[in-house]
């Protein structure tokens, strides 16, 4: 299903259409696909070249890592995210010097993913991040080293058939699409000037 952006400027198509479905399809991911969404990650600009990044990679392949992981969700995400054949948990990474993670770990995770979204979205995919999960459960499942902190899980597949979703959740699929105007949050030379003031 499309749900494009309804831009105020052009921007790029795959920019455009990108959004984070529920409905997921559970039909396996062509194996080809998950170097690419790495290779996209990898390549993500980051504090000092860094690298603070990380991917547990769950697909629905019947483990019992992979049910763990679906165990770990929470809230409604427990509903709609393990049909999804590729469940990742990306993780911040400590800064080499610093041995801790810190505020641009976070920061250049963050383009990691975005990259590895764009790079999704080129090959038809979609993708869903998710803040919803139990940390700790999820480190544990992954086995990450105390030195590293899991960030999001993120849902990877093809679009699948919203008319299974609960009522809640198909209607939250179903809204409209919406973000702040630029005049609220694009200055000129100090706060609260827009750069785009909304037309009188
Ligand atoms: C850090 C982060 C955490 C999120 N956590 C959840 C979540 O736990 N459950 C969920 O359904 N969506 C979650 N989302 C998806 C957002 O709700 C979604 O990106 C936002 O509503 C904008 O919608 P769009 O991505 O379709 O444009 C999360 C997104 C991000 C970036």
């Amino acid at each position: 299903m499309e749900k494009l952006a309804n831009t105020q400027h052009e921007i790029h198509p795959l920019l455009k259409a990108r959004w984070s479905p529920r409905a997921f399809d559970s039909r396996p991911l062509d194996p080809s696909v998950l170097p690419s969404l790495f290779e996209a990650a990898r390549w993500a600009p980051s504090g000092g070249n860094n690298q603070p990044w990380a991917f547990v990679v769950f697909p629905a392949d019947g483990s019992e890592a992979r049910r763990q992981i679906e165990d770990a969700l929470t809230g409604n995400n427990r509903e709609w995210a393990p049909r999804a054949p590729l469940l990742v948990l990306a993780v911040a990474m400590p800064h080499p010097r610093l041995g801790t993670v810190g505020p641009y770990s976070y920061y250049d995770l963050g383009q990691a993913v975005t990259q590895l979204t764009v790079q999704a979205t080129a090959l038809g995919l979609f993708v869903h991040q998710m803040a919803g999960f139990d940390a700790d459960k999820a480190r544990q499942v992954a086995g990450l080293p105390d030195t590293c902190e899991p960030m999001v899980m993120i849902a990877i597949g093809h679009y699948g058939d919203y008319t299974h979703l609960s009522e809640a959740l198909r209607e939250r699929e179903l809204a409209p699409r919406v973000r702040k105007p630029l005049a609220e949050f694009v200055f000129h030379a100090r706060w609260g000037q827009s750069l785009f003031p909304a037309p009188a």
